[in-house]
């Protein structure tokens, strides 16, 4: 059995999408959410599918040791961002080596990095004229978004598209991939 944690800051699409996934497979199962925001939606998305929220602030995160341990004492084997806003600290690096899964809505290296989330991440493609852009599956080290790629897609961003409606593209993408791609990991685990 491969227990995941999936940490989330924001709406949690992409953690639910991975919860239904592996709902009904045995070999893998979502032990719990985490997350820094007690309004995100997350929270709800948590109660309502029945995987156990816990909630956690700076200090609490980069500074102790307390969520290495709560993941450990859980058995956790793979951990998972999905809109996960925060950097991850050097002590939960290494105590997960290759084994922190993050999905960043561009194709890294470009538009990645500190500030580069969500939306700024689909302005700054509009900005800069792209005429593609889509989803970047990476391995987590210390640095934002500057470890080791697994997986990329792309989709075509038209000269008319809004940064909302490459963000919609986007998440299509991330919805259809993310789960099977976690699932391929997990084989090779
Ligand atoms: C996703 O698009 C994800 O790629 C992005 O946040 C969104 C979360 O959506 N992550 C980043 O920007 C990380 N740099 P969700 O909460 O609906 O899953």
């Amino acid at each position: 059995m491969t227990r995941i944690a999936i940490f989330a800051s924001g709406s949690g699409s992409n953690a639910e999408r991975i919860t239904t996934y592996f709902a009904d497979k045995e070999s893998v199962s979502v032990e719990m959410f985490l997350s820094n925001n007690p309004i995100a939606g997350i929270i709800e998305r948590g109660r309502r599918l029945g995987i156990p929220t816990v909630l956690f602030d700076k200090k609490t995160f980069s500074k102790t040791n307390k969520i290495v341990n709560l993941l450990q004492n859980q058995q956790i084997d793979l951990v998972i961002l999905a809109g996960f806003l925060w950097l991850i600290p050097e002590n939960l690096v290494r105590a997960f080596p290759n084994k922190i899964i993050n999905i960043h809505p561009a194709l890294l290296p470009k538009y990645g990095g500190k500030g580069m989330w969500g939306h700024f991440v689909h302005e700054a493609v509009v900005e800069a004229g792209e005429i593609e852009s889509g989803i970047t599956i990476h391995f987590v080290n210390e640095n934002y978004d500057e470890g080791k790629v697994i997986f990329q897609a792309k989709c075509e961003v038209d000269s008319t598209d809004t940064p909302d409606e490459v963000a919609r593209k986007v998440q299509a993408l991330e919805h259809v991939h993310f789960p099977e791609v976690i699932e391929k990991i997990i084989a090779n685990m």
